[in-house]
């Protein structure tokens, strides 16, 4: 099976869609990309078009198990027939109680659960949680995070200034760092020292500004999704959990992006062998159905009944359809993503050698990065090289997404096979040398 588009592209029906829904959907919207999708099957989505794409990004790193997994949709079926919903913050049932157990499992046990239903939503129980437990008002996130979009996440995300811009003063009291970057190291460091570096940097901020004790937690993706899928130095995680420690500040991993799976392990902490107070997971946990699950240590659980809740956090379809990418992830998912993903960055770096222009590939797993840059030496960020990829990309039959200023993310369905990934990496290789060799003969 190989993706194909028909020129001109987005076809017909796509164009009078898209005209359609320029009229009626929010302007806050964005529509950067020229699909419009009709259906999917394995990794690959159809338009309305009938063009047919090799999806590279699962609905922005969700859909852990492609589209129409005959597992998901049985399980999604059974539960919708027996019961849909009946709030679980307040009608415990046992799809949620067992996926709890399942959680709580792989962190190894002594972590209880609270359920939402994105991304956003967990970090903003996050904050009410380490608030109430800490007592403590101070946050520290990371420049290039991004944490959602609602006031206390919209607080810590700092990935692009313009999803702040008209919407001051957020949430107060959340301080900044720089996350190391080993591709672009601060401070006069290395790409190795860079992680001391920024830990120096915090500890200075400890004794000038930011009184340590009053820190509640601080909140790091243990790689940057948004921000262009930049993976710290090895040994940054580590000294950053023993920091927080001395200072009695929690540890808050925003594995939203990184988490079930899709780095190889199924919390990318573990590639480090850091175990936060607590963890959010959210997108890929069931294969496209809207769940959060905020984990957090038994001792943090001092909030009371009512302290926080939600109607439709933890819908009992959603829990079946994370039990039934749980069971895929343990059956042999989980390790493909780690296979495949080595494989894959192997082969982006193959490909590399010869387009210089792409400075850095990175990741972990199906998390992969491609950073453009004008001159490898000067590292020089070259957004319109990364626009004019991705946008190549799409011609050839390819899924893709931009990321942070200068780089393109691929994040395929966890279930990608090896051929699969060797036509992805053929026609990224095409589209290179079409940007790169051929600029004036594309269409
Ligand atoms: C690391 C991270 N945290 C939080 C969020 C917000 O999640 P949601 O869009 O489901 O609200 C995202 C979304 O991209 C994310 O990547």
């Amino acid at each position: 099976m190989k993706p194909f588009v028909k020129m001109p592209f987005p076809g017909p029906k796509a164009r009078a869609l898209f005209e359609r829904d320029q009229k009626v959907s929010s302007t806050s919207n964005t529509r950067g990309y020229p699909i419009l999708a009709d259906h999917g099957q394995g990794v690959f989505v159809w338009d309305v078009d009938g063009n047919c794409f090799l999806d590279l990004m699962a609905g922005i790193a969700v859909n852990t198990t492609g589209y129409a997994h005959p597992r998901i949709v049985e399980a999604v079926k059974q539960q919708t027939e027996k019961l849909v919903h009946l709030c679980y913050a307040i009608f415990p049932q046992e799809p949620q109680i067992r996926l709890a157990e399942r959680l709580n499992e792989k962190l190894g046990g002594g972590y209880r659960v609270f359920f939402g239903n994105s991304g956003t939503e967990g970090m903003e129980a996050v904050m009410k949680l380490v608030r109430y437990h800490s007592k403590r008002p101070y946050s520290i996130a990371f420049t290039g995070g991004f944490h959602g979009r609602s006031s206390f996440g919209l607080s810590l995300t700092a990935s692009n200034a313009k999803y702040k811009k008209g919407f001051g003063p957020l949430i107060a009291g959340v301080t900044h760092i720089p996350f190391p970057n080993p591709y672009r190291p601060i401070f006069g460091a290395t790409a190795e020292t860079v992680g001391d570096a920024v830990l120096d940097y915090l500890e200075h901020l400890f004794k000038t500004i930011l009184p340590p004790e009053e820190v509640g937690a601080v909140y790091i993706e243990p790689i940057q999704g948004e921000g262009g899928y930049i993976v710290p130095p090895k040994g940054f995680l580590p000294a950053l959990r023993k920091l927080t420690e001395k200072h009695g500040i929690l540890l808050v991993a925003d594995e939203v992006q990184t988490g079930v799976g899709r780095t190889g392990k199924f919390f990318a902490m573990e590639h480090e062998g850091v175990k936060p107070d607590v963890v959010v997971l959210a997108k890929g946990l069931a294969s496209g159905f809207p769940i959060s699950a905020v984990l957090f240590k038994e001792e943090l659980s001092t909030w009371e009944p009512g302290s926080h809740g939600t109607t439709f956090g933890g819908n009992t379809v959603a829990a079946a359809a994370a039990h039934a990418t749980l069971d895929l992830l343990e059956e042999g998912v989980m390790q493909n993503a780690a296979d495949i993903g080595s494989y894959f960055i192997e082969r982006l770096k193959q490909l590399q050698k010869r387009f210089p222009r792409i400075g850095e590939v990175r990741g972990r797993g199906l998390m992969v990065g491609l950073e453009a840059v004008k001159d490898p030496i000067t590292k020089e960020e070259d957004p319109a090289l990364r626009d004019a990829l991705v946008k190549r990309c799409y011609q050839k039959g390819l899924m893709v997404l931009g990321a942070g200023t200068s780089a393109m993310r691929l994040a395929p369905p966890l279930i990608i096979s090896k051929e699969e990934a060797d036509l992805a990496i053929e026609l990224v290789g095409e589209a290179l040398a079409d940007v790169l060799e051929q600029p004036k003969a594309q269409s």
